[in-house]
């Protein structure tokens, strides 16, 4: 299996970029490439240095790092370089992503056999990351809440969560110029977002543009502003690592301001804790509410490290989830409404976020049900291959076919976690 999963690293490897999937998925992402670059370090690890390198040469003077670079032009996708027009000689969205190249990149040197180029390509990119975490909080947390907003559904990485639907009430469709997806010719229609969504992320894109995506201007300016727990303690763990990786590389500045921000992450996730869910929740900056959406967001929070009780409780939540589907962890409650196994992030089980619930989980001792999470990651692929994502009852895969991450994933859990392994379909 681990050979199957280098395969589908080599297949989409572009050189110094890794495109998520061929076809969907053409240029590079930002969260894709820094969790693909876990798998390529098994075996390449040069290879896996460079994947980063790349992603942050294309990091923006403010210190943010765009969701998509747009190395080639590929008329196969939408929206293109021409709709974002954000004015980089080589293109970008002006948009982020999940910031987990910190805590990549303290595990890639952490388990690196050549340590004097991890130390030296680790070197080069921590003021680099350390940038991208404050821009964070001077742009994204204005108030100083110690937790950034999300202003575009598409940053979370959760493009289409259920938890977004009230607040994307908020955000109007007038004066969106026509176009057409491409991504409904590459992956069946059922399992993506719906044209109404598609519109509203479009608008938003349009409302950006034409703020010449003066990021002190965009958070204020967004009608779409919320506080995601998954997305928060993504930040925050790279912040606590990356304080980790700086104390070991000498760089003591570095290392306490990290420091500072991921204590005040935490501190202030106990304000997105739900006691009636037993899960932390969404908060809509906008109208200062929790959004009552149980949703993978809220379990992701085991990813920071959070004080032992509450990653229990989060352990207890996904437990009981358990009783209601056959592959954990799927992305929405299966026993609401909303919950639909096929449609992306509304109900499908995402291998990248079951690897960080799971390592998150073990850092707490967690390690029985991170090994279950584990278990059943693999068995989705021994039954449906390298997915992008699967229905949590059926297996059946969903999406792109042979994506990146998926098997980087595999090859994450296969080579690290003894006793996780090869399990039993
Ligand atoms: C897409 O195009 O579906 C992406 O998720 C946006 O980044």
């Amino acid at each position: 299996m681990i050979e199957t999963a280098r395969q589908v690293l080599r297949n989409n490897d572009r050189g110094f970029y890794t495109v998520p999937t061929k076809g969907l998925y053409p240029f590079q992402w930002n969260w894709d490439s820094a969790l693909s670059a876990l798998g390529f370090a098994h075996f390449d690890e040069p290879r896996a240095w460079t994947e980063i390198d790349t992603l942050f040469a294309h990091q923006w003077d403010d210190g943010m790092v765009p969701h998509i670079i747009f190395h080639q032009r590929d008329e196969g996708y939408y929206p293109g370089p021409d709709v974002w027009d954000t004015g980089r000689e080589v293109p970008t969205s002006g948009i982020t992503q999940p910031p987990v190249a910190g805590f990549a990149v303290r595990r890639i040197f952490d388990r690196a056999q050549d340590k004097t180029l991890a130390a030296e390509r680790a070197r080069a990119l921590l003021p680099r990351i350390h940038a991208w975490h404050q821009w964070f909080f001077r742009c994204r947390d204005p108030q100083h809440s110690g937790l950034v907003a999300i202003i575009h559904p598409w940053e979370s990485g959760r493009d289409n969560s259920v938890d977004w639907d009230d607040a994307f009430q908020r955000v109007p469709t007038d004066g969106v110029l026509p176009f057409n997806r491409r991504d409904t010719s590459h992956a069946d229609p059922a399992h993506r977002p719906t044209d109404e969504q598609y519109k509203r992320y479009i608008w938003l894109v349009q409302r950006f543009r034409g703020l010449g995506w003066d990021n002190a201007a965009l958070h204020d300016a967004s009608p779409f502003q919320v506080v995601d727990p998954g997305f928060n303690a993504i930040l925050i763990r790279s912040c606590a690592d990356l304080a980790a990786l700086a104390e070991e590389l000498g760089e003591p500045r570095i290392a306490a301001e990290s420091r500072a921000m991921a204590e005040r992450g935490i501190a202030a996730m106990e304000t997105l804790w739900s006691a009636a869910r037993g899960q932390y929740l969404c908060l809509d900056r906008s109208i200062g509410r929790l959004i009552d959406s149980p949703s993978v967001g809220g379990l992701l929070a085991a990813f920071a490290p959070l004080p032992p009780g509450r990653v229990a409780a989060l352990a207890r939540r996904i437990g009981s989830l358990a009783e209601h589907c056959r592959y954990l962890v799927p992305s929405h409650d299966p026993t609401t409404p909303e919950f639909d196994s096929l449609r992306y992030w509304r109900g499908p089980v995402w291998l990248v976020v079951n690897y960080m619930i799971a390592d998150g989980l073990e850092q707490a001792g967690q390690v029985e049900l991170a090994g279950r999470i584990k278990a059943d990651s693999l068995r989705l692929i021994r039954q449906s291959g390298f997915a992008e994502y699967y229905d949590p009852n059926t297996a059946e895969p969903c999406g792109g076919g042979q994506f990146t991450w998926t098997a980087a994933m595999v090859i994450e859990m296969l080579e690290t976690h003894a006793g996780a392994g090869d399990a039993p379909a």
